[in-house]
């Protein structure tokens, strides 16, 4: 299964709930924004044949998301019934760390390969701020225990933004080197509608580098794999894994082979789309695995998104793409 830019789909982002403990400033929405109605979540029955059938049309690798994914009641039991699905290489949660230390050891029991958690800041006075709720201590506590239970590799996640954290860069790398996560350093983007994204805002790849290189000397070895977000680097020794993700300066949407499912059902095809294609409407009307499979083929075939390639190719012309509806960022999972 290719879309128009022969671009298979290899990896399912699965945003099990919109709900979130959180309130970060860069991605809260709107207070106008319709939350997904309990009755309007798939249930665990309904991901697991949808999974299956992406499975068969070529997904290897699946990212349980959110909003916070781990408030999504019995998260483990999905994770069991997903770990059971035969060519699943890959099975990762991306989360806010909040609940993690207390629910590390049952997601490792359960089949959990790895996690990601969205750590910007180890000041936790700024980390109030920025996350609106958010207590650092238990998101360290979780990192820890995430590690000592085995889940590997614990990635953290830092969104950089221009005025409110490029002075953590160097703290956030000192302290995942210490304790040996991998740390990923994340432009920030104009996800959602209500973060009233600028250029001026962002902190592109280039700086990010020049300022990790005034303390440790690094060595880019590139993507792991063409559809990684990340590019990463060593330090000189081979120590180390840091990473960057310059959806902004440096976009990787020619090897994007990321398939979205929203919590209601819904396919979506890129970060950046305002529409999805309803296959919770599909499972519930009494469609055939054959007719699901083909609707998602039609969907994936007709993909032409390159968003972040667009908006790159207008601020290098000095412009700004105008402004389309779009996702938000808890619905979408990142
Ligand atoms: P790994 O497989 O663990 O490397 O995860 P990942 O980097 O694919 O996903 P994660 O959930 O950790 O997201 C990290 C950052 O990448 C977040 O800011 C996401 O919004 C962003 N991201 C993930 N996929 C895409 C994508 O397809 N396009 C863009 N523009 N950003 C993405
Ligand atoms: N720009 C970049 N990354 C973002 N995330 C949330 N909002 C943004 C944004 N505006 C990140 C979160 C989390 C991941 C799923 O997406 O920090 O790590
Ligand atoms: Fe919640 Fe993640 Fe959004 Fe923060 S970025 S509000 S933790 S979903
Ligand atoms: Fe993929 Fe869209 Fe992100 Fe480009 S902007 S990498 S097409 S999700």
């Amino acid at each position: 299964m290719h879309d128009q830019y022969q671009r298979p789909a290899r990896d399912l982002r699965l945003s099990v709930t919109d709900r979130c403990n959180f309130r970060c400033l860069y991605c809260m929405p709107l207070p106008d924004y319709a939350w997904v109605e309990r009755k309007e979540l798939l249930t665990f029955e309904e991901i697991v044949r949808l999974t299956r059938l992406f499975v068969q049309l070529g997904v290897e690798k699946i990212k349980l998301t959110g909003g916070e994914p781990l408030l999504r009641r019995n998260l483990e039991d999905l994770i069991a019934r997903l770990t059971a699905i035969p060519g699943v290489r890959d099975l990762c949660l991306t989360t806010n760390g909040s609940l993690l230390a207390e629910r590390a050891e049952r997601l490792r029991a359960a089949g959990l390969q790895r996690v990601n958690v969205s750590l910007d800041t180890l000041d936790a006075e700024k980390f109030r701020r920025i996350t609106q709720r958010g207590e650092l201590g238990r998101v360290l506590e979780g990192l820890f225990e995430a590690k000592r239970v085995g889940l590997h590799p614990v990635k953290i996640n830092a969104v950089i933004e221009r005025g409110v954290n490029e002075d953590d860069i160097i703290p956030l790398a000192r302290f995942s080197l210490e304790h040996g996560f991998a740390l990923r350093f994340i432009e920030y983007m104009d996800v959602g509608t209500a973060n009233a994204w600028r250029w001026e805002k962002v902190v592109p790849k280039a700086e990010i580098v020049r300022i990790l290189m005034r303390e440790f000397p690094l060595r880019e070895i590139g993507r792991e794999h063409e559809s990684d977000t990340a590019v990463r680097y060593h330090l000189a020794d081979g120590r180390g894994d840091i990473g960057i993700i310059a959806s902004v300066t440096e976009p990787f949407c020619a090897g994007c082979t990321r398939v979205r499912l929203t919590s209601d059902g819904k396919l979506v095809t890129c970060l950046f789309s305002a529409e999805g294609y309803d296959l919770k409407a599909l499972l519930r009307g009494g469609a055939s695995d054959e007719e699901i499979r083909a609707a998602i083929s039609r969907v994936w075939g007709a993909r032409r998104d390159r968003y972040s390639e667009e908006r790159w190719e207008a601020l290098r012309a000095g412009r700004l793409l105008p402004p389309r509806p779009r996702w938000e960022m808890i619905r979408l999972g990142g």
